[in-house]
Order: C-alpha cells, then structure tokens, then sequence
C-alpha cells in the first residue's frame, strides 16, 4: 500500500532534519559504517509504531538500508514530524502517520503497517502488539518476534505474558539500563520541560510545580525543573519512592493537597486519573496541566470538559477551561505527551542508545528466529554493554579496567 503522509514536499526538509539527528548520534554513525551496505536484513518485514521523529528516521533508514522492508506508524496522533514521514516515504519506506489523526485513522493506520505481514514487531505504548492479539491475528504466522520501546507498553507485555495470551517472544527494549536510566530520566527530564515552555512561554523559576510519579521519568522531570528554578513538590503512591523523592529534597505531599498549591502539573505515572475530576474541583486558578506518561489518561479531561462553562484554544497547544466561579486551567496538548506534542522529543544524543538497543535486539531476534519462547525477554546483557560502550566511544569518554588482581579479589571470598 502506497504511504499515507501529510505533504511530500516536505521530503527536503524532513532530510536535513534527519541528516541533523544522525550528527548528534556517533553510536549510529558506527552503525551505519558497519551495517548499511551489508544485506543481512534482506527478505525481512517489520512494521514499527513508533514515534515519526527524526531520531527514529535514522533508526528505520538503517533498517531500509540493510535491505528491511519497513512500514512505520505513528504511536501517538499528534507526535508525528510531518516532514520526517515525507522523506522516509521518499525514500521507500511505508510510513501511515501525519500530526494531527483522528483515533479513528490512528487504528486504520495501525492496521495498515500490518498489512506488510511483518516478521519483526517494533512497538511503542503496546498498541501494535495489542492489535495483533487482538483483530489482526491474521499476521501471527509471519511474526518471529518483536521489541517494545516504552514503560507502559511493557507493563501490558507483561499482563498478556500472564494471561497466557502472549503469541511470540518479545525483547523488553525498555527495561534494559541503557534504555531506561537514560532515556526516561534524561531525555523525558529535558524534553518535557522543553515541550511545556515552547507550549505556554512562561518562566519556570520561583513556581511551585507539580511531579506526579518519581520513577525514572518522574525523577528527571523534577531534576531539571529544580534546575530551573522551580520549587517542586512530589506525590507518589509508592511509600519506597516517596521516602527517595523527600531525600532527594523535594516536598513530598498528596495530590488533593498539592492541587491547591501548584501552579505546573506533569503527570508521569503511567495511571489513570492522576489528577481527577474531584482534583480539579479544588485546584488553584490559572494552573497549567501537562502529561509526560505515554498515554492521555493521567488527567481526567473528560472530567475538566464537565466541569468547564467555557472553552477555548490560547494558544497552538494550549487549552483554557473557565470554571463557574471564574477559575482557569490551562491543559497543554490535550493531556497527551507534552515533549511530542509541543516539542521534538527526546534529544538525538539520548535516543541513539535507545535505538542502538533496538537495533541489536531485532538482529537478536532475527538470528534466534525460531529458538525463543512466547515470553517477554531482557535486551541481553552483552548488548545494554555493547550498547554502553559505543556510546562512550562516541562521547570520547575513557574508562578504566580491572587488572587481573583486582578481577581475582572480587571473585574471592576469603579477604
Ligand atoms: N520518544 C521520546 N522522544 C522520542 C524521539 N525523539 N523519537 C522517538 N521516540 C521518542
């Protein structure tokens, strides 16, 4: 099926976007000398749902260029680089993802990547994997494996490996340290407050703002916003995390208390109803509600639509609801991922290892075809270290080694 994007003309742009990623990512520079011209992906399918930025073109282009056929999906309807989609279409890619679609064309394009029949199954969020299980199961035969990107949609990996439902192994990209210490604490730590300020423009410094959730991503969103200046205050249901976000220094309090004193709210929880509707009842006039978890369930909006007497638009992402007795709220990009939204993303630099992880896994997947369980599996743990130590080559960064001695002291036991 021909590809589905918003504006050809964009390829040009789209192009030097890309060829501007791949200039902050050395790990894949590599990757591009040591694998574009070999045809070790020739006669391989694989439909990917991730988010159409510049990072993930210079993942996919390498997949092309190995000889992949690819087809790629948005994994969010309003993450989409629209010039990104046009130049890998250009190129030979089948990409069904435009800014801006309807959940209704987000499924049908979904629908679509699987048409290719795939071999391989990258995924960001579950939805792909989830659809496959569910109405496309006519595509199972083809599939050898797949990969997930992201927190939530290994949580539902997980629920379906418990289930018994699971069809084909998955390699939880997640999960692995290279992924995850850096990439949601890091990249989500500076992407979400990039995406936030581009939206509304304000000053971070001296406001009291709001981190729902002090995993890894909630960790990097209040770092960062401390850096600016913010005084951050933390709510977490997990007792272990709170006692960490109050020793990292932060104010830790329940939401129903923290609503009233909050003037920017990023949910980073991976639940739903963060901030609900009884929430929004009590909270402080002209608050600013922002979502960095995958999906827009965090804040109640329905709820916020109900209670509003009035609507309107202020700015490209940004939204006023007016309440009866006056008070305003402002929701950013409609409560979905804020540095998707308003921003590109994760920097190029953090994505690399991202991507790096889910490069090496497919290969894994793609050589073990066949020798894998239908369970949801780690990266291995020579690739998270290969992955690490690209990344240092690339950053120019030395470490040391353990002599000989040293490795035979820390396999002693008798000191
Ligand atoms: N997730 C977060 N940031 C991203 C980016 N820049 N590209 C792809 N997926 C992402």
């Amino acid at each position: 099926m021909p590809s589905i994007v918003k504006d050809m003309s964009l390829a040009d742009e789209g192009k030097r976007q890309v060829e501007w990623a791949l200039s902050f990512m050395p790990v894949f520079q590599v990757l591009y000398k040591e694998y574009s011209d070999s045809d070790e992906l020739s006669g391989v399918r694989v439909a990917a749902c991730l988010h159409v930025t510049k990072e993930t073109a210079v993942f996919i282009r390498l997949l092309h260029s190995m000889g992949a056929e690819v087809s790629l999906t948005a994994s969010n309807p309003l993450s989409t680089q629209d010039s990104v989609a046009a130049y890998l279409a250009s190129i030979g890619i089948n990409v069904f993802a435009w800014r801006g679609e309807t959940d209704v064309e987000y499924n049908e394009m979904l629908n679509n990547a699987l048409d290719i029949q795939p071999h391989v199954v990258i995924d960001d969020g579950g939805d792909l994997h989830a659809l496959i299980h569910s109405k496309r199961s006519d595509v199972l035969p083809s599939v050898i494996g797949g990969t997930e990107e992201t927190t939530t949609g290994v949580i539902r990996l997980k629920a379906m490996e418990r289930k018994g439902v699971l069809k084909y192994p998955v390699i939880a990209v997640n999960d692995t340290p290279t992924k995850r210490l850096f990439d949601n604490k890091y990249g989500t730590g500076q992407s979400a407050l990039d995406g936030l300020m581009r939206a509304t423009s304000v000053l971070i410094a001296g406001k009291y703002v709001v981190v729902a959730g002090y995993g890894h991503v909630g960790k990097g969103v209040a770092l960062r916003a401390r850096g600016l200046g913010a005084k951050v205050i933390v709510t977490e249901v997990d007792p272990v995390r709170a006692i960490e976000a109050h020793l990292d220094g932060f104010e830790v309090m329940r939401m129903e208390k923290a609503v009233e004193i909050g003037d920017i709210f990023i949910t980073c929880t991976g639940m739903k109803d963060v901030i609900s509707k009884e929430h929004l009842k009590k909270i402080k006039d002209g608050a600013i509600l922002a979502n960095a978890g995958h999906f827009n369930v965090e804040i109640d909006v329905a709820g916020l639509r109900e209670l509003a007497v009035d609507v309107k638009r202020v700015r490209e992402y940004v939204e006023e609801f007016r309440f009866e007795d006056g008070r305003r709220v402002y929701l950013v990009g409609e409560g979905r991922l804020v540095n998707l939204v308003a921003g590109e993303g994760h920097p190029p630099d953090i994505m690399m290892n991202s991507f790096a992880n889910q490069f090496f896994s497919l290969l894994y997947l793609v050589k073990n075809k066949g020798k894998l369980d239908s369970r949801v599996y780690d990266v291995p743990k020579e690739v998270d270290e290969l992955v690490a130590r690209y990344t240092l080559k690339g950053w120019n960064i030395e470490i040391d080694e353990l002599s000989p001695e040293q490795k035979k002291y820390r396999e002693s036991w008798m000191l």
